[in-house]
């Protein structure tokens, strides 16, 4: 029989030692998840979060992943704490049997979820700059002679939750691009330089005042920097496609998001991981049409006109992100 939310956490928190003999517990689920069960939880006037890891994703296509990632995220946090510990949440614990933790949970009248605000038109340049500095200093963290990258050794995980149905399935559907896809592939597959979030995301990003915290990270694994910057920027330029009032300044944060990361890569030639960054992209952008995931908010001109500003991108990759930008910015200005 399947258990409640409710009787899950309340086994969560008692393993944790969280849950006073006597104290009232309930649980309301937190909607937006696609790969787990997260909940905010009161335990008498004390607020928590707690995520468990589901075995199969929420989307049309099936996509397994496994449920270890709910470790990979907790020492993700854990990881982000010691390096940036104003942009962490406080974490309560972990639970390697039931594949769940405990975080605090973020609430208060300066506390927003990115994506609500860039979807509503008022997303502000801060953000992009904030998010480009906290990332770069986690990167530039995990290069650093002596980092513990033994939780993160997560490659084949990354394959199956990102590479596969971003990558390699949007592959199968453009067979003119597909060897540029997959060269693109194999190379993020054995790259385990850096750690990377995975899943930088105005979804998965909450602003207290003017502090961002970087959640849902359970596709953390050592990999290649271009992937998050490339991620979270295809993030952007769709919103820029989505919400044309806001089109030039979102187009706009690509740029700021660089300007606040580039000063702090020590650990590679910038201009290699630029070039790097301008390959994948595009491919990124495709996949968000005709990959596993596609983006729920996108109409079928937009979805067109993506597919007609990445395709040439992937062809003919451009060195610099202000040209990838400006390529864009000329494509949308026509459209
Ligand atoms: N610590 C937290 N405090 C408050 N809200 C949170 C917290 N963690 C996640 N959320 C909210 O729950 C949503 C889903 O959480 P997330 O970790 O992204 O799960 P999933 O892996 O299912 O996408 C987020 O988009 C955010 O709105
Ligand atoms: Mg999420």
């Amino acid at each position: 029989m399947p258990t409640s939310l409710e009787m899950r956490c309340r086994s969560l928190l008692d393993e944790l030692g969280l849950l006073p003999s006597d104290a009232s517990l309930s649980a309301a689920p937190l909607s937006g998840g696609v790969a787990s069960d997260i909940a905010r939880v009161a335990v008498g006037d004390q607020l928590y979060c707690v995520k468990f890891a589901l075995p199969k994703l929420r989307v049309a296509a099936d996509w397994f992943a496994p449920v270890e990632r709910n470790f990979a995220e907790y020492s993700w946090l854990q990881t982000v704490a010691s390096i940036a510990p104003e942009n962490a949440v406080h974490l309560y614990g972990h639970s390697g049997q039931a594949h769940g933790f405990v975080m605090e949970f973020l609430a208060g009248k300066d506390t927003y979820l990115l994506k609500t605000e860039m979807l509503a038109g008022r997303g502000q340049e801060s953000e992009a700059a904030a998010i480009g500095g906290l990332l770069a200093r986690i990167h530039a963290a995990s290069t650093v002679p002596g980092f513990d990258a033994s939780p993160f050794a997560n490659q084949t995980d990354f394959h199956a939750i990102r590479i596969e149905p971003y990558l390699v399935h949007t592959a199968t559907k453009h067979t003119d691009l597909a060897p540029m896809i997959h060269d693109m592939a194999d190379a993020l597959f054995t790259a385990d330089n850096v750690l990377i979030h995975g899943d930088v995301s105005p979804k998965n990003i909450m602003f207290r005042g003017t502090h961002p915290f970087m959640l849902d990270a359970e596709c953390a694994t050592m990999g290649d920097a271009c992937f998050d910057l490339a991620f979270c920027l295809n993030h952007f330029i769709l919103k820029a496609v989505h919400v044309p009032a806001r089109r030039a300044d979102y187009l706009t944060f690509c740029s700021t998001l660089w300007r606040a990361y580039a000063p702090q890569i020590t650990w590679e030639d910038a201009a290699g991981l630029e070039a790097r960054l301008c390959r994948l992209l595009p491919m990124l952008m495709l996949a968000r049409v005709d990959g596993k995931s596609p983006v729920e908010y996108l109409n079928d001109p937009n979805r067109d006109l993506v597919v007609s500003i990445s395709s040439p991108l992937i062809r003919n990759p451009v060195p610099a992100l202000s040209q990838l930008v400006e390529i864009i910015e000329q494509y949308l200005g026509s459209s």
